[in-house]
């Protein structure tokens, strides 16, 4: 349907779109039509999903479709009501089984991952404070930043401990009495890398600072039994503020903040995307949720497996010749440097092998850096990571990658 709208406007969205076109950003979106899970069909088409947070395989686990039933038939389909009125004893029970997960005092769930990142940062900073954030850290976090409009943001280097200490030793000293936060990834979501935890909570502690960290790919993953990093590195107690969401190998969707009771009390009532809107989307997803945390704790070979499967494909992708960067998690990215062979690796995949790996080029990754990125959960199979392996073999060196 055509309306008239206004021509500023409309000239507007079609430099826009013209311009996204060109230069290929996004260009093909596909579609999965039916559940997420080791093969899956991807517009029309059954494929090996190589590119999916389901690290667990909880996504598509017929208990939590069945809790979310069940909680659904309990408490309805929505909720109807802000947190700053009333809340539903399910999300409670979730909130509770999350701080018990991630071994904080408290936690409170967002609507997404991102939304938390958006309303968990700016209400512990002010004026007087200092933020300081990896440069590659998520987009998430740094529009969560963004919100501090009137706090000092300074960005250290990826990964980099020399660097942050030397901001963290300026910051001190430029500052008179505020506070300073280090907040970063806990997994980097574009190269698999671990953040720098135990020289991380050891700078804090010398410099007066304390730590947000972005459990988004950690929680599920890291860890014997999957409860992040601080379980990865021993490190409970040395960080005030885990942020993390629910849509990755949780299965389900959602974001949450865990913490000590106070931090709890205080984002209820200060944090406006909490406070400000229905907040956290479903009775069902409460369910599923809870459910994909029993599971977690009552099968921690879940985890097991999903390491066994990492170690196996890394290892066998750097005997290959591919650049897998400095992952050290699932999430494995294979480099090629330039748009068109990211492009085109991917697409072979799919066409000709029915592999579905996802492209990644600027702005999503620094220029020069374009890559596929892969994820391996822990239900693929040994002959599914095989085939994989020798498609991108044979694939790689048809392209001049290998
Ligand atoms: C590091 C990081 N933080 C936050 C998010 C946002 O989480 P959600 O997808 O629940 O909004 C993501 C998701 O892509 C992420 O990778």
């Amino acid at each position: 349907m055509k309306g008239l709208t206004n021509p500023r406007y409309e000239q507007f969205i079609n430099e826009q779109v013209d311009e996204l076109k060109k230069s290929g950003f996004l260009s093909q979106i596909r579609v999965l039509e039916g559940p997420n899970s080791a093969v899956s069909v991807v517009d029309g088409k059954k494929v090996l999903n190589l590119c999916s947070n389901n690290y667990l395989g909880l996504a598509n686990h017929p208990e939590l479709v069945q809790a979310a039933k069940e909680a659904s038939e309990r408490y309805g389909a929505g909720i109807a009501v802000g947190r700053g009125v009333m809340t539903m004893s399910i999300i409670l029970e979730l909130e509770r089984r999350l701080a018990e997960f991630k071994g904080a005092e408290a936690a409170l769930t967002y609507p997404t991952g991102y939304v938390a990142n958006m309303g968990g940062i700016w209400p512990l900073m002010t004026e007087k404070d200092t933020i300081l954030s990896d440069e590659l850290n998520h987009a998430s976090i740094i529009d969560g930043c963004r919100l501090a409009r009137e706090t000092d943001r300074i960005v250290y280097r990826h990964n980099d401990m020399s660097d942050l200490e030397k901001k963290l030793k300026q910051s001190v000293e430029a500052r008179a009495k505020g506070k300073t936060m280090i907040i970063t990834d806990a997994v980097f979501s574009m190269d698999g890398d671990i953040c720098k935890l135990p020289e991380m909570v050891e700078l804090a502690e010398r410099y007066d600072a304390f730590i947000f960290l972005d459990e988004a790919h950690a929680s599920g993953v890291l860890g014997k039994t999957g409860r992040g990093t601080l379980e990865h590195f021993n490190a409970y107690g040395r960080v005030e503020v885990q942020m993390g969401t629910l849509s990755k190998a949780i299965g389900t969707v959602g974001g949450y903040i865990a913490g000590s009771e106070g931090l709890c009390y205080y984002l209820h009532r200060r944090s406006r995307p909490f406070y400000f809107s229905t907040g956290f989307p479903h009775p069902a997803v409460c369910g599923a949720t809870l459910k994909a945390l029993e599971i977690i704790k009552k099968e921690p070979e879940r985890v097991q497996r999903l390491w066994d499967n990492t170690r196996y494909f890394k290892r066998e992708l750097e005997s290959l010749g591919f650049n897998t960067g400095i992952s050290q998690t699932p999430i494995t990215p294979i480099i090629v440097g330039e748009p068109e062979r990211a492009q085109q690796l991917s697409r072979l995949l799919y066409e000709e092998e029915g592999i579905f790996v996802q492209a990644f080029s600027y702005p999503v990754v620094p220029k020069g850096t374009d890559r596929i990125r892969t994820i391996v959960n822990g239900h693929h199979s040994r002959e599914q990571l095989d085939h994989t392996l020798a498609a991108l073999e044979r694939i790689g060196k048809c392209l001049h990658i290998l």
